[in-house]
Order: C-alpha cells, then sequence, then structure tokens
C-alpha cells in the first residue's frame, strides 16, 4: 500500500509552524518559528504584525521542514492546513500556502479545527481509549469536551466569560510579568510552599467555567498594594500572587474536569493548548485523578504551545474518515469544535 505522508501548516496565532507526518505515526518534521519576542513590546499579539510575519515566514518554515535529508516533496499525498478558529488575517496566510502547494502537488486538502489538533496532539504519547474527555486550556479557549469516538466533539462546559490562558496573562501584567504573562507567572511560583491567598470560587452552573470575576478580584487586589519608587511591587509579593493565581485558575477547572469525567464514566482523560504547560496544572492533575482508575494524559512540553504535527494528527483521522476540503474553503475564524 502506498504510504500516506500529510505535510502540514499551522498559522492561527503566533506560531509559524510546519510538519510531515507519515502514516499517522512517523513525525519527519516538525518546524516551528514563534513570534513571541516580536509581539512582547505590544504586551500580547498585534494581530496584524502576526500576519506580517506569517507572510514573511511561510516559505522559509517550510523550506527548512522539506529540506529533510533524502525527502522527496512528491511522496506527500495530502496537504492540511488550521482552517479556524484563529485571527484571520494569520489564518489566511496558512490556508493560501496549502491551497497553493495541494494545488501544485494535485493531492487532497484537509481543514483542520485548531482544537482537534491539540486535543490530538496526545496521540504522540498515547492511544486513544473512547469515550474521553479532553480539557483545552489555551489562551482564547477554555472547553471540557466529550469525544464518543475519534474526531467526534461535544462541549459539555466553556468558559462563559475569559479564557483561562488570556485570565493569567491579565493578572501577570498587572503583577508586572513580561508577555507571554501565564508563562513567566508559572516560572516565579513553582515553590509549592508560598502561601496563597484566600479566594473567592466562581459559583458556575454544570461543567461550565469563569475566569473573568476572580481575575477582576485580584487585579483590584494587586492595585492596592504598596509599591516602591519605580511602581514595582516587591518580588515575595508578586510569588505569592502568582502562585494564588495559578491555583484558584487550575483547581476550578480540575473541579470541573473531575465532576465531567465521572458522570460521563470515561476511562481517559486528555489535556491539551498552552496552558497544560502549566507546572501546578501538570502535577496536579496527575493527584486529582489518583484514586479513580481514569488515565490522565497530558501532551509532551514541545506540543503544548502551537504547533502543525497536532494538525497533522488530527488530519490523519479526517482522511480516515473521507474529510477532506475543497480547493476553494476559505478559513473561519470562528470555526465551531462542536460542528465537526
Ligand atoms: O494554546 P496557546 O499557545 O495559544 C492559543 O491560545 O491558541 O496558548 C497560549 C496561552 C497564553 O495565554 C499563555 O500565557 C498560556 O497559554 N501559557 C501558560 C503557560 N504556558 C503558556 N499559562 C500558564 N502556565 C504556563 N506554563
Amino acid at each position: 500500500m502506498k504510504d500516506e505522508v500529510i505535510l502540514a501548516l499551522e498559522s492561527s496565532c503566533d506560531e509559524t509552524a510546519v510538519a510531515i507526518l507519515k502514516n499517522g505515526t512517523e513525525l519527519l518534521a516538525n518546524t516551528v518559528n514563534t513570534q513571541i519576542e516580536d509581539h512582547k513590546r505590544f504586551g500580547g499579539v498585534y494581530p496584524e504584525l502576526a500576519s506580517r510575519l506569517h507572510l514573511k515566514n511561510i516559505t522559509k518554515v517550510l523550506s527548512y521542514a522539506l529540506s529533510l535529508k533524502g525527502f522527496d516533496y512528491h511522496t506527500i499525498t495530502h496537504v492540511a492546513v488550521t482552517g479556524g478558529p484563529g485571527l484571520p488575517g494569520a489564518l489566511q496566510i496558512g490556508v493560501m500556502a496549502a491551497k497553493t502547494i495541494a494545488q501544485y502537488l494535485n493531492v487532497p486538502l484537509i481543514s483542520v479545527h485548531h482544537l482537534a489538533g491539540h486535543i490530538y496532539a496526545n496521540e504522540y504519547v498515547t492511544e486513544f481509549k473512547y469515550p474521553l474527555i479532553a480539557l483545552i486550556a489555551s489562551g482564547g479557549n477554555s472547553e471540557i469536551v466529550y469525544l464518543p469516538s475519534p474526531m467526534k466533539f461535544e462541549i459539555l462546559g466553556e468558559t462563559e466569560d475569559d479564557a483561562i490562558g488570556e485570565a493569567f496573562d491579565k493578572v501577570a501584567r498587572e503583577l508586572g510579568l513580561p508577555y507571554p504573562g501565564g508563562v513567566n507567572l508559572d516560572k516565579i511560583s513553582r515553590d509549592g510552599n508560598i502561601e496563597t491567598f484566600k479566594l473567592p470560587r466562581p459559583k458556575v452552573d454544570g461543567y461550565n467555567l469563569s475566569y473573568s470575576g476572580l481575575k477582576s478580584h485580584l487585579v483590584r487586589m494587586i492595585q492596592k498594594e504598596p509599591r516602591d519608587k519605580d511602581g514595582n511591587l516587591p518580588l515575595d509579593v508578586v510569588k505569592r500572587y502568582a502562585r494564588s493565581t495559578e491555583v484558584a485558575f487550575v483547581d476550578q477547572l480540575l473541579d470541573k474536569l473531575a465532576l465531567a469525567a465521572k458522570d460521563y464514566h470515561v476511562s481517559q482523560v486528555v489535556v491539551g493548548g498552552g496552558v497544560s504547560a502549566n507546572s501546578y496544572l501538570r502535577s496536579h492533575v496527575k493527584e486529582v485523578f489518583a484514586d479513580t482508575g481514569i488515565e490522565v494524559m497530558i501532551p509532551p512540553l514541545w506540543c503544548t504551545t502551537d504547533n502543525a504535527a497536532m494538525i497533522a494528527k488530527a488530519a490523519h483521522h479526517m482522511i480516515e474518515q473521507g474529510k477532506l476540503a475543497p480547493l476553494s474553503m476559505t478559513s473561519l475564524p470562528n470555526r465551531a469544535l462542536a460542528e465537526e
């Protein structure tokens, strides 16, 4: 049988990424160019700059991935691309490049949902056992999803306001930590002995989540703290807020995840998205499920940030299910996972 070779592209936010996946398991190339340094001075992702940088870098990232020793690009059988959700201009660059390559090579195109990619990133470390529950925690999303079978998604719960990553970034900025806030907040709060503040627990129905109230409460508390003559907070105060934020935000997420896993009688839980890199989440999620008989999977760190390897994995299942996209496809910045 002919080998399946997927060339995958991802450009939904601030990473330009290309990967090559052979027969669903052999990751031949995985190249990521991150724009984090370029967005730092704006304190967050500046969408227009993101689009320009994707445009500037996409051919370089593609050439790098394709320059793999002994690889013949004529062996590519499918081109996959993140078709949404994401920043409109940013998505467009990856989609245009993918369409061009698919047309040139005369191979089918697959349009992948970005969050399906974050979920399927876990398949690089474990085999999925359906039905399962996936938790997606990122800059733009906080969702608890039920997967009865491959590539079928039922949203059980989602944030009613801010996403967890977005809320992390806002509190981190208030503490004077550089972008990306969540990452730096995690770095300074790894000491489990830091005493945490008692914070209110949001009361949210079902499996839904809420971060806006907690975020505003923390911001107000931080604004009342005394600062030095340069406007900086003492390091021990920053650490205490960082640890308190992390514990309050992640505990809410894990409480709802545990509830959903119990109610839906799943034997496996998978975690994905940028926030799944968080140290407290990574250690605590194992404790939460320790005596439940439920297997917990967290992706390797390299797979928590945006990359195209995860897009290729999801595409592999879409090919099995015959879910191909026409060359006339467009990117969908607000694409819904439940409609996949
Ligand atoms: O999934 P992602 O790379 O981008 C999308 O939103 O699609 O997630 C980025 C988010 C940012 O808000 C960042 O601050 C957060 O993930 N993040 C973290 C950590 N690493 C990334 N938050 C807490 N702890 C981390 N270690």
